[in-house]
């Protein structure tokens, strides 16, 4: 890096993150307010992007920036870059595969049973002191249950193996057949939704999954079914699901994503059939760490001319 070249940081940011990219780079945040008058000062500064899920880098951004060369995600998921715009200009696009499968996983479980066994609102019950007016209701249970994945990648197979360890029954759907899967494929995610008692969604974001849970997976699911996103938000209609839990066609959610996240809609609040994340499925101590980690050395290995450790898919096609 020579000295006028900055690493742009795109908010929101967690601290960690921030303090990483600014020890280890000359680093500059882009603000919330007046981006125009910042980048019209700063753009042709910038070399490199650190960003992640919810912070946009579009069109607009990358064409503001005409030496950037780089953009590395902390995130798996990466439809908060347009990819296609930074790959027409050379600029080489990274995320953080593999290290997040455990806490993910562990994070979809969690919700499955904290949804299927009504953990949060049996909380609000001894909390509100209704115990000793008579004995909560029984729930059915997740261990011996037909359990869909939505999406068999690197996260939705370590989903499988925890679901193993419970004997349920596994099956799922993606646009291929995963060989020497040891799962029932189902050709569409309505089929998969009617074979099974939990949906649990992991397939990533962006405009070929937008909206694929609709109100016909939702009511396959049925009045009995468990919905579980992990994925985004983007892959479940919203209005479909408040309207199907409203309705009593679905019998609950478990939810860590969301259409326009921070917002979480006051109906679907309202509701006490649903068990609401803000999107923590990668967020423990441990998992966040590797992830800083990874971003930083594909920035690294950038910087020094080298091959990047993670570039995005669409890198690697091309190239
Ligand atoms: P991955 O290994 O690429 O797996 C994605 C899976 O989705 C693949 O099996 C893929 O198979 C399938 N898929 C893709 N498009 C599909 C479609 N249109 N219809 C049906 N299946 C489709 O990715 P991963 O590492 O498991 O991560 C998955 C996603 O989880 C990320 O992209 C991210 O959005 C989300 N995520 C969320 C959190 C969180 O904090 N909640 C954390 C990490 C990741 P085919 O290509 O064969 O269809
Ligand atoms: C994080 C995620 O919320 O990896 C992803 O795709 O959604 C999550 O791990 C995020 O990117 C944190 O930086």
């Amino acid at each position: 890096m020579t000295r006028s070249d900055k690493v742009l940081r795109v908010p929101p940011f967690s601290q960690q993150l921030h303090d990483a990219v600014g020890a280890a780079y000359d680093a500059l945040d882009l603000p919330d307010d007046d981006r125009p008058a910042f980048l019209a000062e700063h753009g042709e500064d910038v070399v490199a992007i650190v960003c992640s899920n919810s912070g946009r880098v579009d069109a607009d951004l990358i064409t503001a920036l005409p030496r950037l060369g780089m953009i590395a995600n902390q995130g798996v998921g990466y439809d908060n870059i347009d990819v296609a715009v930074a790959l027409e200009r050379g600029i080489a696009v990274s995320h953080t595969p593999g290290v997040l499968d455990a806490a993910v996983a562990e994070t979809a479980l969690g919700l499955l049973i904290a949804t299927r066994r009504r953990m949060v609102e049996a909380d609000r019950f001894v909390r509100a002191g209704r115990w000793s007016e008579g004995a909560f209701p029984l729930t059915p249970q997740v261990s011996g249950s037909r359990v869909g994945v939505l999406g068999l990648g690197r996260i939705g197979r370590t989903i499988g193996g925890l679901l193993e360890g419970l004997d349920c029954e596994v099956a799922y759907h993606s646009r291929r057949e995963v060989p020497g899967a040891r799962y029932r494929y189902h050709s569409s995610a309505a089929d998969l939704a009617a074979a099974v008692d939990n949906l649990v969604v992991i397939v990533p974001g962006g405009p070929t999954t937008a909206g694929l849970v609709d109100r016909p997976v939702l009511d396959a699911l049925g009045p009995d079914g468990v919905l579980v996103n992990v994925a985004r938000g983007s892959v479940v209609d919203e209005d479909a699901l408040l309207a199907a839990l409203s309705e009593g066609r679905l019998g609950a959610a478990g939810l860590d994503v969301f259409a326009q996240e921070p917002h979480v809609p006051e109906a679907l609040r309202a509701l006490d059939n649903v068990v609401l994340l803000p999107h923590v499925g990668s967020a423990t101590e441990e998992t966040r760490a590797a992830m800083r980690a990874l971003t930083l050395a594909n920035l690294d290995a950038w910087l020094a001319g080298e091959s990047l450790p993670t570039p995005v898919p669409e890198m690697r096609v091309s190239s």
